[in-house]
């Protein structure tokens, strides 16, 4: 059936069932690679995307449950990597092989969006489901603080 869903403020309308997970979607039809297959059980937070600015599994999200909602992926988080959570995953050198990391910064990005001033116990609630197999936690908490200083700076939420 045809399905037409708001991704990165664009429309698209995909040949899918309403039961077909948002990531095969966003994958295999639509070329949006830098979501990331991981458990495909929502256990690791790889594939997390923005639902109505709420980071949600992209695995374990049928896309019958989110046509008319807006979408965003990390394409579409901003233009040219220029999100504060980018920035800050940049200049702390973040990743190592790199794999979770789209899903860390979208996590990362949701949390922001709603609380720029997080506690420590916030910042591990909120990314508490987004595993990196290469232990990268130290420099995530670390560029979220600097992100949350950057966009407090700034005057808010993005
Ligand atoms: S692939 Fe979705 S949570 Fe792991
Ligand atoms: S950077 Fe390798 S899994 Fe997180």
């Amino acid at each position: 059936m045809a399905i037409t869903l708001s991704i990165n403020k664009q429309a698209h309308t995909v040949d899918a069932a309403a039961d077909t997970p948002l990531l095969w979607v966003l994958r295999d039809m639509l070329g949006l690679k830098g979501t990331k297959y991981g458990c495909g059980i929502s256990y690791c937070g790889a594939c997390t995307v923005h639902v109505n600015g709420r980071a949600v599994r992209s695995c374990k999200t049928t896309v019958g449950s989110v046509e008319k909602m807006e979408i965003t992926t990390i394409e579409g988080l901003s233009d040219s990597e220029t999100h504060p959570v980018q920035l800050a995953w940049q200049s702390v050198d973040v990743p190592q092989c790199g794999y979770c990391q789209s899903g860390q910064i979208m996590s990362a990005a949701a949390l922001l969006s709603r609380n720029t001033n997080p506690t420590d116990a916030e910042i591990a609630a909120a990314m508490n489901g987004n595993l990196c197999r290469c232990g990268t936690y130290p420099r995530i908490r670390e560029a979220i603080r600097r992100a949350a200083g950057q966009m407090a700076a700034k005057g808010g939420a993005q």
